[in-house]
């Protein structure tokens, strides 16, 4: 076999799908396009939504790739063996194409075969759906993988908190799924071990979900139109089970970056006392260069994605501290982590200036806020008339200058006091709470809401995109769009302030175009043919292959997944609510239709 690298699994992962039929499709970007419903991509399966049910993609029904993900859920989880922020998700779908025995059969052989992973199916474990109210015990599944030669003890049957998957936001496709588990060999915990158990003797590598049921908003679940297949196997977990090593943290992936913070810090990573916070600092730098490079840019703020990418950075920067690293070596990371994963993501090194200075930036603010921060709490301790910090003030620490509660109660001790840790856990799980609640609100519309209502602000965006190069000149482009039933949301770049009649004018031409009554029409088509026939939009497809081109009468032209109105006279009533900047040289506009 070849030297196992993670490019010679990406390959072949690619490769092997290649050959069952699949068409090869890029990575879609960190940031989700037009859903509102989560702030990252956290599966591969999330920028296919629409696919999943029941629109055509224009690359067929058999699709495979190596999605970026961010699933920050499991922020708490970094430190161990296998757990990242930012995670490479090997990925094939079958859009109501192959279901369930194809789907075992070829995971079976991708991760078997000598020709292929080579793995020793001894080592292999896994776990079937046990059946509920609405979805039946999945005995096509288990019987496949008996069929296959697995033995009934390596099978498990679990209930649906382990072996369902989806939807990706409140509502979607979803279903019962059979997971890959990689036995490493730790001895079993109790008697009782099993895959089910997180002891971390079975690894789970690879996912297959049979999507064939649609979440809807009042929690019921319906068949989809199609029976679709949804796999993801995490690069990370896989390589690290490859090759038998400690964690995903002791790989290729993160060795540049684990090295250079031995040389800077001169400690060990291996030693108990500094283990999690050198994964840690490798997780975060990585899942922040990631954000920070994507096509959509972020930057890091106080809301949505760019609070989670502050959040990141500041708490990597605790933990450079806590392993004796206080200079600001974010830029030296962040190079390294450009330069190993630059050959697959080359949309890195094009950004390599941005992502350096923006850590810069956030280095230097948090600087400032520590010694706002510490002044705040010497204040607070004068005032105090016990020995213990009050919750709510160890969290407005935490809330307003970005402390980490482990500052507060290291201060504390240092001057003779303690932290109510009680009232601090109850502030922060009521903001908690708050902010669930707020998120909660922003599960409606969504890829997976072809609702009227986001369908004809979808077409709106498309007209309001063409006006702005017809207005403010062919430079602008899309930056990115973010549609709820409510309300449209774009982001382009252009330099200055828009004038109050460049609006009006913008205003005016949208409206024109809505009332001309034109059809939408939608053709497939080689990347090379949308170029060549004008059609804007991201070219970010690396493989040539077909897209789908939207186009409203002779006004606009636009490579779209859809989905849209037949003809601009389901439109009325375009209002620009506000124009406003978006981050350095982006715009951002809010607009209306009415309903
Ligand atoms: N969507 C499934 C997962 O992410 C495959 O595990």
């Amino acid at each position: 076999m070849e030297k196992l690298t993670s490019n010679f699994i990406r390959n072949k992962y690619l490769e092997f799908f290649k050959e069952k039929g699949h068409t090869i499709i890029p990575s879609a970007s960190l940031i989700p396009e037009n859903d509102p419903t989560v702030l990252f991509t956290t599966a591969g399966m999330h920028p296919l939504v629409p696919y999943l049910l029941g629109e055509k993609h224009p690359q067929g029904t058999r699709l495979v790739d190596v999605q970026k993900c961010l699933r920050t859920a499991d922020i708490e989880s970094i430190g161990d063996a296998t757990h990242c922020t930012f995670l490479e998700m090997l990925g094939n779908w079958s859009l109501g194409d192959y279901f369930k025995d194809e789907s075992i059969e070829w995971s079976y052989e991708f991760l078997t075969s000598p020709k292929w992973l080579n793995i020793d199916p001894k080592r292999i474990y896994y776990t079937v759906f046990e059946g509920d109210d609405v979805c039946p015990k999945d005995m096509i599944s288990y019987n496949k993988w008996l069929e296959l030669g697995v033995s009934k003890d390596h099978i498990y049957f679990l209930p649906k908190e382990n072996n369902w998957w989806g939807p990706a936001g409140e509502t979607g496709p979803c279903g019962p799924d059979t997971e890959i588990f990689y036995d490493t060999l730790k001895p079993k915990c109790s008697e009782n071990c099993s895959p089910a158990c997180d002891c971390g003797k079975y690894v789970e590598i690879w996912n297959n979900v049979f999507m064939e049921y649609n979440k809807l908003v009042d929690g019921s679940l319906v068949q989809l139109k199609q029976k679709n297949v949804d796999t993801g196997m995490g690069l990370e977990r896989l390589f690290s089970t490859l090759l038998d090593a400690k964690s995903v943290y002791d790989t290729e992936l993160f060795k540049n970056t684990i090295n250079k913070l031995e040389e800077l810090s001169n400690k060990n990573h291996t030693d108990k006392q500094y283990e999690k916070s050198f994964r840690i600092i490798a997780d975060h730098i990585r899942t922040a260069v990631f954000v920070l490079g994507d096509e959509r840019s972020v930057v890091p703020s106080n809301t949505d994605q760019g609070y989670v990418l502050r959040r990141i950075i500041r708490r990597m920067i605790r933990h450079l501290k806590n392993i004796g690293i206080t200079e600001n070596v974010l830029p030296e990371l962040a190079i390294i982590v450009i330069n190993d994963y630059c050959d697959w993501y080359p949309e890195l090194k094009k950004k390599q200036e941005f992502i350096v200075s923006e850590l810069n930036k956030e280095e230097m603010t948090f600087n400032r806020t520590i010694t706002q921060g510490i002044r705040e709490f010497n204040k607070q301790v004068e005032k105090l008339t016990n020995t213990t910090i009050p919750g709510e003030v160890a969290f407005k620490l935490f809330d307003t200058f970005g402390f980490p509660i482990e500052f507060t109660t290291e201060m504390a001790a240092e001057k003779g006091i303690t932290v109510d840790l009680e009232g601090y856990k109850k502030c922060y799980l009521e903001h908690q709470e708050k902010s669930r609640k707020g998120a909660e609100q922003k599960f409606k519309g969504g890829l997976s809401d072809n609702s009227v209502e986001t369908t004809r602000l979808h077409t709106t965006t498309h007209i309001l995109h063409e006006c702005l190069r017809k207005v403010l000149g062919t430079d602008v482009a899309q930056n990115g769009s973010n549609i709820t039933a409510e309300r449209l949301r774009f982001d382009f770049s252009f330099g200055r302030k828009m004038t109050a009649e460049e609006l009006k004018k913008v205003e005016e031409m949208v409206n024109e175009v809505i009332s001309s009554n034109l059809d939408v029409i939608c053709e497939e088509m080689s990347v090379e043919e949308a170029k060549e026939k004008g059609a804007i939009g991201l070219f970010e497809n690396k493989y040539g292959e077909r897209v789908k081109v939207y186009s409203i009468g002779d006004f606009s032209k636009e490579i779209c997944g859809g989905p849209h109105v037949k003809n601009t006279n389901e439109i009325r009533n375009f209002k620009i609510q506000k124009e406003e900047a978006s981050s350095a040289g982006v715009r951002r506009i809010k607009a209306t239709i009415s309903k």
